[in-house]
C-alpha cells in the first residue's frame, strides 16, 4: 500500500474515504484535481497534506499552456487555490512554501521546462524528507516506550496520513518492530472514524495487536490503569508548545494529566509553526454539517438538527509531557525548546 505515488505527470492517492472495505486509488492530472482530493478528505493528515499539495503545485506547472508571463501568474493562483483547501496543518503552507522559494531560484531559467523539472524535483525531496523525519521520529519515540506498553492514540498519525510509516503509528511501529510487546488501544474518532476505520486497518495489517474503543471510552480505560502512554499526531504546535490536532485531543489529554499518564505529541518539524505564539492563533476548520448528521450516506439525525463540527481542537502545552521530533524529543518549556531544537538542527 501506497498513501501517495508520483507516476511522472500524475499523482496516485490512495481513497481513504473508502478504506478499509475498498483498498481503491485516484489520479490526479492537474492542481485543481488535487485540491479536490485534499478538501474530500481522500487523503488527509497533516504531512500526507504537505506532500501532496507540493506534487499538486508542481502539475500547475505541467499542466501550463501559455507565456512565459502567464505561467507566473498562473502558479499565484494555484498557490491560493491549494492554499485554500484545509486551513489548520500548517504542513500545507510549509511545503507551499517551499515549493515558491525552489520557482523563485529558477525563475531566470530560459526554459519553462526547466523550471517544471525543478518543481517536481522539490515535491520529490518533500515526500522523501517525510519518509526520513517519520523514520527518525519513530526511533525517538521508541525510546519512551517501555518494553510493555499499552498505548493510547487517537485519529490516525500512520502512514496514511503521512508519505510513509507515519508519526504516532511510526513511533509504536517502531517499538513493535524492536520486540516489545506493544497494544494499542485506538479511538474510533467521531465524526469521520479515521480511528476505527484508518489505524485500526494499518495497525491489523502491520499485525500489531489493537483494540478499537469509541471515543467516550478513553477515560474509564484511564481510570483503570489499562493505558501506560497516550501518543497522537499533529496538524500544528505552535511556538509555546499548543498544539491542534483531530477534536478529541484535547479532552484526551486533560484525562492523561488527571490519571498521571505521559501525553506524548509525534510531529515532524515541518508541522511546527512558531509564527504563532499560542494556539488560540490556530485557524480551526469547521467541517459540513452533514458529517455529523449522516453515516456512510444514511442519517442518523433529525434532518434540520443544529450541528458543530470542528475538526481540530488545541491542546495547552502544560499537558504535553513531550514533542518527538525528527531532531529528538523537546520538554517543557516548550517556548525555550522548540526554537533550540530549530536553532541547533
Ligand atoms: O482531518 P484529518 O484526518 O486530516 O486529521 C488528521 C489528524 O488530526 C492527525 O492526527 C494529524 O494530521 C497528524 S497526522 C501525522
Amino acid at each position: 500500500m501506497k498513501t501517495i505515488e508520483w507516476l511522472g505527470r500524475s499523482l496516485k492517492v490512495i481513497d481513504q474515504t473508502k478504506l478499509p472495505a475498498e483498498e481503491v486509488y485516484c489520479e490526479a492530472k492537474t492542481h485543481e484535481e488535487v485540491a479536490e482530493l485534499i478538501e474530500s478528505m481522500v487523503v488527509r493528515g497533516a504531512p500526507a497534506i504537505g506532500a501532496v499539495v507540493a506534487y499538486g503545485y508542481a502539475l500547475g506547472a505541467l499542466e501550463f499552456q501559455g507565456s512565459r508571463e502567464e505561467f507566473f501568474a498562473h502558479l499565484e493562483n494555484v498557490q491560493a487555490r491549494l492554499k485554500a483547501t484545509r486551513p489548520t496543518a500548517v504542513n500545507l503552507s510549509w511545503a507551499l512554501r517551499r515549493m515558491e522559494d525552489r520557482l523563485r531560484e529558477m525563475r531566470d531559467a530560459e526554459d519553462l521546462e526547466l523550471i517544471c523539472a525543478a518543481l517536481v524535483d522539490e515535491a520529490n525531496a518533500i515526500a522523501e524528507d517525510d519518509r526520513r523525519m517519520n523514520k527518525l521520529i519513530g526511533e525517538y519515540g521508541n525510546t519512551l516506550v517501555p518494553e510493555k506498553a499499552t498505548i493510547l492514540t487517537h485519529c490516525n498519525a500512520g502512514a496514511l496520513a503521512t508519505v510513509e510509516y507515519g508519526t504516532a503509528l511510526g513511533v509504536i511501529r517502531t517499538a513493535f518492530e524492536a520486540g516489545k510487546t506493544v497494544h494499542v488501544y485506538a479511538t474510533e474518532t467521531r465524526p469521520l472514524l479515521q480511528g476505527a476505520r484508518l489505524t485500526a486497518w494499518e495497525l491489523f495489517k502491520a499485525g500489531i495487536p489493537v483494540t478499537l474503543i469509541a471515543d467516550n471510552m478513553a477515560g474509564w480505560l484511564m481510570q483503570q490503569d489499562k493505558i501506560d502512554l497516550v501518543i497522537v499526531g499533529a496538524d500544528r504546535v505552535v511556538a509555546n508548545g499548543d498544539t491542534a490536532n483531530k477534536i478529541g485531543t484535547y479532552s484526551l489529554a486533560v484525562l492523561a494529566h488527571t490519571h498521571g499518564i505521559p501525553f506524548y505529541v509525534a510531529a515532524p518539524t515541518s508541522t511546527i509553526d512558531l509564527k504563532m505564539r499560542t494556539g488560540m492563533e490556530i485557524p480551526i476548520e469547521q467541517r459540513s454539517d452533514k458529517e455529523m448528521r449522516e453515516l456512510f450516506g444514511k442519517q442518523i439525525t433529525p434532518a434540520e438538527i443544529d450541528v458543530y463540527n470542528p475538526a481540530f481542537d488545541v491542546t495547552p502545552a502544560k499537558y504535553i509531557t513531550g514533542i518527538i521530533t525528527e531532531n529528538g524529543i523537546v520538554a517543557p518549556p516548550y517556548a525555550v525548546n522548540l526554537l533550540k531544537m530549530l536553532v541547533r538542527s
